[in-house]
Order: C-alpha cells, then sequence, then structure tokens
C-alpha cells in the first residue's frame, strides 16, 4: 500500500472519529470510568473511584495544570493536546496499580505526562520515559509544558521517531509497567508500537493507547493476546495476566 492512500485511509478515519465524538456521552462516560477499569484491574470499582477523588482534591497539581491550559489556549495552538479526562483515567491506573516504570510516545504539551506524572508523585517513586519527534510543539512552548514543576525529576524526555527509538529505550529501561501510545496514529504505526511494546511489558502490566476509537486495532491486539481490555473515553486500557 503507498503512503498516500494509507494517509487518505487515515484521513477518513479521522474524520468519522470527528463525528462519532460528538455522539459519545462523556459524562456517561467518566460516570463509567470506576467499573469500567474494575473489570480489567485488581482494585474494586469503590477503590478507583477514591482514586478519581483524589485525583479531584489535588490542589497542588490543578492550580498550576489550569494556568498553563489557558496559556496554550490563548496561544491559539491547543488542538491535538488531549483531555483532561483522559488523563484521569491514567491517573487512576497508576494509582491503583502502584506504576512505577512508564514509557509513553507523543508528548506534546504533556497532558497525559502531567497526570501521570502526579500519580508518581503521590506514589512515591517511578520514571516516565517519553518520546517524540525532534523540534518542539507549535508556539512559544516547549515539550511538556503543562508537566508540574515538582514532577519534572521523574520525567525523561526522548527525542526521535518512534521506530528508531522505542526498541532500544524499552531493552534499556527493562520490564515496563505501562506503555502509553498517543504519537502517529496510522495503523501500521500503532500496530508497531503496541507489538514492541508488548514484548517488554510486566507481568501485569498495562498497555494503553490513546484514540483507540479511530479503528478495531486495539480491541483485536488486546483480544488476540489474551489482554483483558476497556475502553474509557478516548482511552484504551489492556493489562497483561500475570
Ligand atoms: C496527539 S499529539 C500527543 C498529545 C499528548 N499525548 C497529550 O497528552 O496532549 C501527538 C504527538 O506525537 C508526536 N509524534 C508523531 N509521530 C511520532 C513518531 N513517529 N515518533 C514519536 N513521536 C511522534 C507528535 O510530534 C505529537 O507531539
Amino acid at each position: 500500500m503507498t503512503s498516500s492512500f494509507r494517509d487518505a485511509i487515515y484521513a477518513v478515519r479521522k474524520a468519522r472519529l470527528g463525528l462519532e465524538r460528538r455522539r459519545l456521552d462523556y459524562g456517561r462516560e467518566t460516570r463509567e470510568r470506576a467499573d469500567r477499569l474494575a473489570e480489567v484491574l485488581p482494585a474494586s470499582a469503590a477503590e478507583l473511584r477514591g482514586y478519581e477523588r483524589e485525583y479531584d482534591d489535588l490542589e497542588w497539581f490543578h492550580d498550576g495544570y489550569a494556568d498553563r491550559v489557558d496559556e496554550i489556549h490563548a496561544a491559539g495552538v491547543a488542538a491535538d493536546t488531549t483531555h483532561w479526562r483522559d488523563g484521569v483515567t491514567l491517573y487512576v491506573v497508576c494509582r491503583a496499580l502502584g506504576i512505577e516504570t512508564v514509557v509513553e510516545t507523543g508528548v506534546l504539551f504533556g497532558s497525559f505526562d502531567a497526570h501521570i506524572l502526579a500519580a508518581l508523585c503521590e506514589n512515591g517513586g517511578g520514571t516516565l520515559h517519553a518520546v517524540d519527534l525532534p523540534g518542539g510543539p507549535p508556539g512559544p512552548f516547549a515539550y511538556g509544558h503543562l508537566i508540574p514543576d515538582r514532577c519534572r525529576d521523574r520525567w525523561d524526555l526522548h527525542r526521535g521517531d518512534a521506530r528508531e527509538v522505542l526498541p532500544e529505550l524499552l531493552e534499556e529501561v527493562g520490564p515496563v509497567d505501562l506503555f502509553l501510545h498517543d504519537s502517529d496514529h496510522r495503523l501500521p504505526h500503532m500496530r508497531f508500537e503496541y507489538e514492541t511494546a508488548l514484548s517488554h511489558l510486566a507481568s501485569g502490566g498495562v498497555l494503553a493507547s490513546h484514540d483507540v476509537r479511530l479503528s478495531r486495532l486495539f480491541d483485536q491486539f488486546a483480544e488476540t493476546n489474551g489482554l483483558r481490555s476497556c475502553v474509557v473515553c478516548d482511552t484504551g486500557i489492556a493489562r497483561r495476566p500475570r
């Protein structure tokens, strides 16, 4: 398949996803977050709701995060930023499993990074290895602008194409507790990242992916590889059995 044909298919999927998102009941998605995650994680829905409430009350996080979101909106470059409701899902997963080693692709302003790092701070340990292309996000900002200052020492940014960086990085950091894909959403790249990450996922570890509603790939990949999975808002969560 030529790359221009693949780009055309991706454009159609994105347009269809845009329509689906307009119809999706995000209030219901977030209300059901804890119940859906409890089907996949070794934690009860009540326990997971406790972590949602903990996130709501995390004053040290919210003050700075809201200011930085405003800065990005004021500069008119917020378009591709992941919504905080998806960040909350990752916050809950990291707190519930006491996650320590995380590898993520696709940083941009670092909405996911900020939420994962907040959870690692509350856990009291851990590192997030993040991969994004050379260069930086649009506007007068650096990658990870949304990350609170108190979490920055747990964040390690690796610049380069995930296709080149990921295999070596995963080898280096050892078994990962959480892998998160949010970079290039064309199917061959998503499949490459899922497959590369799976062989480095710790027993009981989590494979997460943003924008899983673009196609059936995430659900099919989880099913084929014996992972229990669910989708909350726009994020898929799959767990490798122990
Ligand atoms: C949708 S944005 C990520 C949003 C981000 N996760 C957040 O929380 O707001 C996609 C990012 O993936 C990066 N990206 C695209 N292709 C990539 C690749 N092949 N390798 C690494 N990063 C890539 C882009 O530079 C961009 O910053």
